[in-house]
This record gives C-alpha cells, sequence and structure tokens, in this order.
C-alpha cells in the first residue's frame, strides 16, 4: 500500500546559502536587509462609517469582524444601522453604533465623493452571474448549478426570469432614479443597485459554485471571530454524556409554521427512540413553544406531554432558547446539525466538519442548501412537504453513511485555511483609504473628495468601458463567423461547380461511347 504512495512525497529543495553571513576580520556582517512591510499612513483619512439596513442579528457579525481588525490598526470606525446592537453585544462593544431607521445606500457616497466598498455574503443579488449559476429564489428548475439541466431550463433562467425580474423591479428603479436625480447622482439601470464598486463576498469556492469574478469582486470569506461563548456546565455534562447528538437551530431572524416545529420534535423523538440519535438539543430563538400540540404520541405508542419537553425534563432533549451554536458544533458528540442553511451557520459547520440537514425557509437558505448539498456533506428537506419518515431515513443516512463526514473534512479544510482572509478584507478597505490620499481633491471645506471610478480604475477591467458590443468582442468574433462561413460556402460552391463540370464531362463521354457502341452496331 506505501508504495502506491510514493508519488505524494514533496521533495523540498533547500538550497543553502551559503554566502549568507560572511566572516570579515571576526565581525559577522550580514548581506541581507529586512523588507519594509508597512507604508507610510501618516496622512490616510481614518474615519470609517460602515452602514447597513440590518440591524443586529448574526448577519451583522462577519463585517463587525473586520471593523475589528481595522480598529487595532489605528482606524476610527463608526456603526451606523438600526437596532441597539455594538453597546449590547460582548465582542463588538468598542465600535460605537449611531442607531437609525432609514436605508444606508451606496449614493451616499457617490454624492459625498467617498470611497465605498460593499459587502455581502451571497453573490446573486449583487452581480449579474454567468448563466451557469442561477439560484432557487429566481423560479422552479433555476439552481445553484445549471450544469445538468435541460435546454428548456437554461432558457426560463437565463432568459425568461431575469427580464421577469427587471420587469417587476421597473417601478422601485424608476423610483429611486428619480430620486437620484433630485440630489444629483447619477442614474443606474441595474436593480440589484450599484455593483460599479468594490465588493467584498464573505464566501468561498467549494461551498460557492466556481466561476471567475471580476476584480472588483474579491472573496474573503468565512469571516468568523477568533472567539465564541463556551457551553455552560449544563450543557456541557449533556453533550459529553450524549455521544450521538443532533443540534437543531432554524436561525435568529425567521420562522416555519407551527405544524413543521411540531414535526421537527416529533421527529427528534422518534430518532431517540428508535436509538438512532442518543441526544437533541434545540434551540428554539423567536419560536414560541406554547404553538405546539399539547402531546406528542410515539410510534410505540408512548404519549409524551411537551410541557415535559418545554421544562426540559426528558433525559435525552434539552432546550433552550438561545445556544452557544459554535461551542455546540466544535463539540465531538454533534453529530449533525439541522439547520435552516443560513450562511452564518453553513461556515460554521463547515468549519467544525458537522454533516448537515437543512431545512430551508427563504432567501438565501434554498440556494445555500443545493451547494451544501453538492459538496456531499449535507442533505436537504423540504418545508412544504416536512415529513417525520424522511427526516428519520435522512439522518440515519447522514450518520452511517461515511462520505457525508469525509466531505465534511474536506470543507473544513478550505473553510480553515480560508478563515484567515478577514485580514485580505481589513487590507483591501485601507487600500481604498490609501488611494483616496491619491486621487482624492481637497473641497473648500478641507474634506478630501474622490471620484470613485477613477479610484478603482486598477480593478476595473477594461471591457466595461467598451460597450457591450466590443467589450465582448462580438464584432470581432461576429466577423470571423461571417469570414469562416463565405470561405465554407465559396469552397463548397467551387466543388459543387466541379463535381458537376467533371459529372456533365463524364456523361457527355459515356453518351458519346455509347452512340459510337450502338453506331458500330448498326454498322
Ligand atoms: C471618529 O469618527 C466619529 C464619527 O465619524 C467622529 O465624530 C470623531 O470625531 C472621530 N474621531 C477621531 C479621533 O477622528
Ligand atoms: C443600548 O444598550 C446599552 C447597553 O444595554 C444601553 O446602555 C443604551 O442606553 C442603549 N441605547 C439605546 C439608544 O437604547
Ligand atoms: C452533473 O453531472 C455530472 C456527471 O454525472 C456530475 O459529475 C456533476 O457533479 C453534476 N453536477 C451537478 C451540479 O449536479
Ligand atoms: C468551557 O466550559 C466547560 C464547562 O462549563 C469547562 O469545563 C471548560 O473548561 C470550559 N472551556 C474553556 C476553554 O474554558
Ligand atoms: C406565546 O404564546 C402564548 C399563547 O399563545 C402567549 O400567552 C405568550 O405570551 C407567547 N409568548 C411569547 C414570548 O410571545
Ligand atoms: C395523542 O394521543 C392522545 C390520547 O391518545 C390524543 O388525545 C391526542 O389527540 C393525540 N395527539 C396527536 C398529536 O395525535
Amino acid at each position: 500500500m506505501y508504495s502506491k504512495l510514493w508519488y505524494l512525497a514533496i521533495f523540498i529543495i533547500l538550497f543553502i546559502n551559503t554566502n549568507l553571513v560572511t566572516e570579515t576580520n571576526g565581525a559577522k556582517k550580514t548581506e541581507f536587509i529586512q523588507r519594509e512591510l508597512d507604508i507610510d499612513k501618516s496622512d490616510t483619512p481614518k474615519n470609517i462609517l460602515v452602514g447597513s439596513i440590518l440591524g443586529g442579528v448574526s448577519h451583522l457579525n462577519p463585517i463587525l469582524e473586520i471593523c475589528k481588525i481595522l480598529v487595532d490598526r489605528g482606524y476610527n470606525v463608526t456603526l451606523l444601522a438600526p437596532g441597539n446592537f455594538t453597546a449590547t453585544s460582548t465582542l463588538y462593544r468598542s465600535i460605537p453604533q449611531i442607531i437609525i431607521d432609514n436605508f444606508a445606500c451606496f449614493d451616499l457616497a457617490w454624492k459625498l465623493k467617498k470611497p465605498v466598498v460593499g459587502y455581502t455574503s451571497g453573490t446573486t443579488y449583487f452581480t449579474p452571474p454567468p448563466p451557469i449559476r442561477s439560484d432557487p429564489i429566481m423560479g422552479r428548475g433555476c439552481h445553484v448549478s445549471m450544469e445538468n439541466e435541460s435546454f428548456y431550463n437554461r432558457f426560463i433562467c437565463a432568459v425568461v426570469q431575469p427580464l421577469r425580474a427587471i420587469w417587476t423591479f421597473q417601478d422601485s428603479l424608476n423610483n429611486i432614479n428619480a430620486i437620484r436625480a433630485e440630489v444629483g447622482v447619477s442614474k443606474d439601470h441595474d436593480f440589484r443597485g450599484r455593483t460599479d464598486t468594490l465588493f467584498l463576498l464573505d464566501n468561498f469556492f467549494g461551498f460557492e459554485v466556481p466561476t471567475a469574478w471580476p476584480p472588483l469582486h474579491q472573496e474573503i470569506g468565512p469571516i468568523l471571530p477568533d472567539i465564541f461563548p463556551n457551553l455552560s456546565s449544563d450543557l456541557d455534562l449533556f453533550l459529553s454524556t450524549h455521544p450521538r447528538t443532533m443540534y437543531i437551530a432554524l436561525g435568529s431572524c425567521i420562522f416555519t409554521t407551527p405544524e413543521n416545529y411540531a414535526t421537527i420534535l416529533q421527529s427528534a423523538l422518534e430518532l431517540i427512540h428508535q436509538n438512532i440519535l442518543d441526544g437533541v438539543i434545540w434551540a428554539t430563538v423567536k419560536f414560541n413553544e406554547s404553538e405546539l400540540p399539547t402531546t406528542f404520541n410515539l410510534s410505540n405508542g408512548n404519549i409524551i406531554p411537551t410541557s415535559n419537553l418545554i421544562n426540559n425534563l426528558h433525559p435525552h432533549i434539552y432546550i433552550m432558547k438561545y445556544a452557544p451554536q459554535f461551542a455546540i458544533l466544535s463539540h465531538e458528540n454533534t453529530k449533525v446539525f439541522l439547520s435552516h442553511g443560513g450562511v452564518g451557520s453553513s461556515h460554521e459547520s463547515m468549519y467544525t466538519a458537522t454533516p448537515m440537514l437543512v431545512l430551508p425557509i427563504v432567501f438565501d437558505q434554498p440556494g445555500n442548501a443545493e451547494r451544501l448539498e453538492l459538496t456531499g456533506m449535507a442533505l436537504k428537506l423540504s418545508k412544504f412537504d416536512l415529513k417525520v419518515d424522511d427526516i428519520i431515513s435522512k439522518v440515519e443516512r447522514l450518520l452511517n453513511e461515511e462520505s457525508f463526514k469525509t466531505n465534511a473534512k474536506r470543507m473544513q479544510v478550505l473553510a480553515k485555511f480560508n478563515s484567515k482572509r478577514k485580514y485580505r478584507g481589513a487590507d483591501l478597505i485601507e487600500i481604498m483609504l490609501n488611494w483616496a490620499k491619491y486621487d482624492g481633491n481637497k473641497n473648500e471645506n478641507g474634506e478630501l473628495e474622490v471620484d470613485i471610478q477613477t479610484l478603482l480604475r486598477s480593478w476595473i477591467t477594461p471591457d466595461s468601458r467598451m460597450g457591450f458590443i466590443r467589450g465582448n468582442y462580438l464584432d470581432v468574433f461576429g466577423a470571423a463567423l461571417i469570414i469562416t462561413l463565405v470561405l465554407f460556402i465559396s469552397l463548397g460552391y467551387g466543388f459543387y461547380k466541379v463535381v458537376l463540370f467533371a459529372f456533365r464531362k463524364w456523361s457527355l463521354r459515356s453518351r458519346e461511347s455509347h452512340q459510337r457502341l450502338s453506331k458500330a452496331k448498326n454498322e
């Protein structure tokens, strides 16, 4: 067996530079000097305003993680978002927040001529994706990868659905453009909003379907905090005494029907009574447990009062409002994560190599469920057709088929290495600020103003300035196609003429010989 592994060996050649240290008259003199790593930031703009339309909850964490790095590097960061978030959080208390109710938007940066950077976790909404990538949100038959789809589905998802989206958003886009005109900001005809700026993407290929991004879209994910809340001693005890535990959490701001919650709890009880699992931890978050039926009737005839479950009297079920999710996922006894497939939860599950059962509910979740299933570390459920038997058989597969765990570990490799890229995210923001020094002009109030298109010229692909036809080289390839067609047609025509000529010659000659023959016969 080992003999087959020889080709995996990595040969490292060490060039030992004997000139590194030379001895001169007994004193050591080095010929090498440390490269200068830092740049002069003395007159770099230091104030950063971070605007979000989301208030609080887990969606703000990744960008605040980058803010923390920038604060450590000496920048003055202020968050502008609804809700009272940073003051009430443990990790991000150092970042001051201005609580707002209205939307933060890129147009403001255009108006005030400030450098601006966008941040998102999903790509479907900010970039016109190459047609091979779509999303279930676009309609039936549309998937995150259209690789194996029929011509019909590919046509619908690449042409018909995008046109429908443009039609649907036309009115609101016109409204926004009218407001833009009022405040003197140029119009934009993409209903997704301004996409001609630098976007940081909290994601990574492997989870995202691989594709080529323009340089303005830079992957820096998965962004995860370096520290996380520990298990309570109760939870620690529960996990260490239940070696086959499933963790259930359906996100912090969405919920499904009470019937679906009841089905999930019924499945959890059946899984325990069939000894497939021995523990279930459920973080109910926004769900009101009093909407559950009063009893759960198991297939073996046992009747379990719901109040026993809610009050944690059942020895194998642990129900709580909020759970230290990352600590639970990190525990070796957590074998399956039943999740809604939010991007944060998906990243944490990959980072901890926990196979997933995904019950997507809205937004990007159906797409994430497909992505996770494509990685081979997850199976998905349907919220419209949630069945106890389906959940049981899928949990059984996730536990028993080795491939789910192996693929989760593959994703863990990617997630762990890529999680260092939050520092790259902070670097990219610093690049913008340092460029602003050189591309900006001071206005009469002494404030730095910069044209964003000029600022980003090193990363804007030239084709975007060339228009659709020239940018895609349609004129050149069109001409090449026409030349090829003309060549083929004239060659074909020439060939036809030659064949015709030869045929005529031949038939003439054979007729002549025929006539000669019949003449000879007659004589
Ligand atoms: C930090 O930013 C806030 C808001 O942008 C501003 O009020 C404050 O003066 C800044 N502090 C420094 C030291 O620049
Ligand atoms: C935000 O929360 C902090 C800490 O709980 C509190 O001191 C502060 O008054 C709150 N601010 C607002 C505007 O509610
Ligand atoms: C499409 O089919 C091929 C061949 O069966 C498979 O390798 C690939 O993973 C499939 N792609 C998707 C997105 O299902
Ligand atoms: C986490 O909490 C558990 C129990 O509450 C404790 O045993 C453990 O030492 C803690 N871990 C760390 C790293 O503090
Ligand atoms: C949950 O629902 C019950 C009855 O439907 C209600 O009395 C209770 O206030 C609700 N709890 C919360 C936290 O909404
Ligand atoms: C469970 O069984 C009890 C008594 O047999 C019955 O009253 C109740 O309606 C059943 N509940 C469900 C959810 O089937």
